[in-house]
């Protein structure tokens, strides 16, 4: 990789950014944004009219660039740390993704037969809670002790343990079934992660996978700016998979699909009562920059993927 600051002959991309310092600025945000939506009304999805309003919007942004503030550096932060960060205030927060996974999964979840269940980067507990009142035996794995300390508080009679997706701390065939939701974004490559579900499962169980797609619209990174404990800042890492992925990972397992979902974004990014207001110091916050440019935002991210849900059944062997 090349040291920060040199330049690279790829055109300064497609360099892993997991372990590397990325720069955050909030005009560029924007003017991404102005771009996607423009792109958009390029291929015919918005009038003259909207194109104009955006290049207008383009002039003005570049005008005010001194309001938005300047760029920051964001360095690294291994992902375990920034959940551990994360804890206290992850259940309370209003995630758009809650009410999709819960959506996507109960169905899933229903069509379940009764068995011994892995919840695998299992966070505070949340799916652990729904296996278990449907009456599952739980196990919950995760990397992040504080966000373990959360799901035992929450969700007694689980048996949580301090583990990796790629290297599940259990016997072979020692489930029936493993549910991994909105944790596979954090893996860069799928396939290690599929080989250990097929491991640890017995033939003819499900595995139920929820993750979340595209964010930084174009990009097949997905970095979230979390906080550590110790308050040092950083990005942890995230990566957009196509669907191939899920499938290339999968198949060879001998898994079947025997579902796939897909949620879209709504039409409306930015809620009507939400002005642009000035914006905190430190890493851009994207959902405070949303309202500086409204149509924008909500005509660039406006049906695009936002969670992916697989049901997959482990083939029985011959
Ligand atoms: C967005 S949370 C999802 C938690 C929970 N499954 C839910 O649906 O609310 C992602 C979780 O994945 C965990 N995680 C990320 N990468 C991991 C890895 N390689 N091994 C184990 N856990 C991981 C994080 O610690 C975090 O608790």
């Amino acid at each position: 990789m090349a040291p920060e600051g040199a330049s690279s002959n790829n055109g300064g991309m497609s360099e892993p950014t997991t372990d590397r310092v990325i720069h955050q600025h909030p005009l560029a945000y924007l003017l991404g944004l102005e771009g996607v939506a423009l792109m958009r009304a390029f291929a015919g999805e918005h009038d003259r009219a909207f194109s104009e309003a955006r290049i207008a919007e383009i002039r003005d942004l570049l005008e005010r660039a001194e309001e938005l503030g300047p760029g920051v550096d964001v360095p690294p932060l291994p992902v375990a740390d920034g959940y551990d960060g994360w804890a206290g205030s992850y259940d309370g927060e209003d995630n758009g993704c809650f009410p999709l996974r819960d959506d996507l999964l109960a169905p899933m979840l229903d069509r379940l037969a009764p068995g011994r269940v892995l919840d695998a980067a299992c966070g505070t507990g949340a799916v652990s809670a729904q296996l278990l009142s449907r009456g599952h035996e739980v196990i919950g794995v995760d990397a992040s002790e504080q966000m373990l300390r959360r799901a035992r508080r929450a969700v007694p009679g689980v048996r949580f343990a301090n583990g990796d997706l790629t290297e599940l701390p259990l016997e072979d065939r020692s489930v029936d079934h493993v549910v991994c939701s909105l944790a596979l974004t954090h893996l860069p490559d799928l396939a290690p992660f599929f080989a250990e579900a097929a491991r640890v499962m017995r033939p003819g169980g499900h595995l139920l996978v929820l993750d979340t797609r595209t964010h930084f619209l174009g990009s097949s990174r997905y970095p979230l700016v979390k906080t550590a404990p110790d308050g040092r800042v950083g990005h942890i890492a995230g990566y957009h998979h196509g669907l191939g992925d899920y499938l290339r990972a999968a198949l060879v397992q001998g898994y079947v699909v025997r579902a796939c979902e897909e949620v879209l974004r709504p039409e409306v990014t930015v809620p009507p009562d939400q002005d642009a207001e000035p914006l905190t110091p430190g890493p851009p916050n994207i959902w405070e920059l949303h309202p500086w440019a409204r149509e924008a935002a909500d005509a660039a991210r406006s049906g695009q993927s936002a969670v992916v849900a697989w049901d997959l059944e482990l083939r029985p062997e011959v």
